[in-house]
C-alpha cells in the first residue's frame, strides 16, 4: 500500500504569515509576563522554532515530549515521555503544539503542566480538526482549522516521516 501527497493544503507562504500574525499578538499578550515557551517534541520542533523567533519580547524556552502508542481499539493513547527540565513555578507557560485532534494529547499535557504551578498555562496549536474531537479542548491561539483529514509535513509525520517539507499535505492512500 503506497501514500502520498498531493498539492500543499497549507503552503509555505501561508504558514510563514500565520505565525507573523500569531508572533505579533502573543508579544502583545505577554508583554510583561514571565513568558516559558514549552514545545512539544517532535511534531511542534519546526513550529516553535518559527513562532518563537517572531515573538519580540523576551521568552525562556523548554520542549517535553509525548508519544502516542497504538491501542487495542485502534485510538492509541499518548504517552509523556519527557517533561521540561526549567522551573516553571510562577512562570506563564505558553505550550506549542503541531496539532489537535480528539483533544487527549492537550489534555495530557495541561494536566502535566498544571503540576508545575506556573501562573497561567495557555496551549498555541499550528492546526486544529476540530472535527476530531473526542474531549473537549479548545485552544487559546490556533494556526489554522483543517478538516478531518491525516496531513504531514512541517513537523508532523506519517510513520516518521514527512516531518522536514516546508509546508502541510494531506497524506493519501493509493493502492
Ligand atoms: P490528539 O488526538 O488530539 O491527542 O492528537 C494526538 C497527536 O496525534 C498529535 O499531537 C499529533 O502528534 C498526532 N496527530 C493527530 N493528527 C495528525 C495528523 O493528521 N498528522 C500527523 N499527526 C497527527
Ligand atoms: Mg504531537
Amino acid at each position: 500500500m503506497e501514500k502520498i501527497f498531493g498539492k500543499p493544503l497549507i503552503t509555505q507562504e501561508e504558514i510563514v504569515h500565520r505565525i507573523r500574525e500569531l508572533g505579533l499578538r502573543i508579544t502583545r499578550d505577554y508583554e510583561g509576563k514571565n513568558l516559558v515557551l514549552v514545545g512539544v517534541l517532535k511534531g511542534a520542533f519546526a513550529f516553535t522554532a518559527d513562532l518563537a523567533r517572531s515573538i519580540g519580547i523576551p521568552a525562556q524556552i523548554d520542549f517535553l515530549m509525548t508519544s502516542s502508542a497504538p491501542s487495542s481499539d485502534g485510538a492509541g493513547t499518548t504517552r509523556l515521555l519527557s517533561e521540561p527540565s526549567l522551573n516553571l513555578k510562577g512562570t506563564d507557560v505558553l505550550v506549542i503544539e503541531d496539532i489537535i485532534d480528539s483533544g487527549k494529547t492537550a489534555r495530557l499535557i495541561m494536566d502535566v503542566l498544571a503540576r508545575h504551578n506556573p501562573e497561567s498555562v495557555k496551549f498555541c496549536a499550528l492546526l486544529d480538526k476540530t472535527g476530531g474531537r473526542e474531549v473537549s479542548f479548545s485552544p487559546d491561539y490556533t494556526g489554522f482549522s483543517i478538516p478531518n483529514r491525516f496531513v504531514i509535513g512541517y513537523g508532523l509525520d506519517y510513520k516518521n516521516k514527512y516531518r522536514t517539507l516546508p509546508f502541510i499535505a494531506v497524506l493519501e492512500q493509493t493502492s
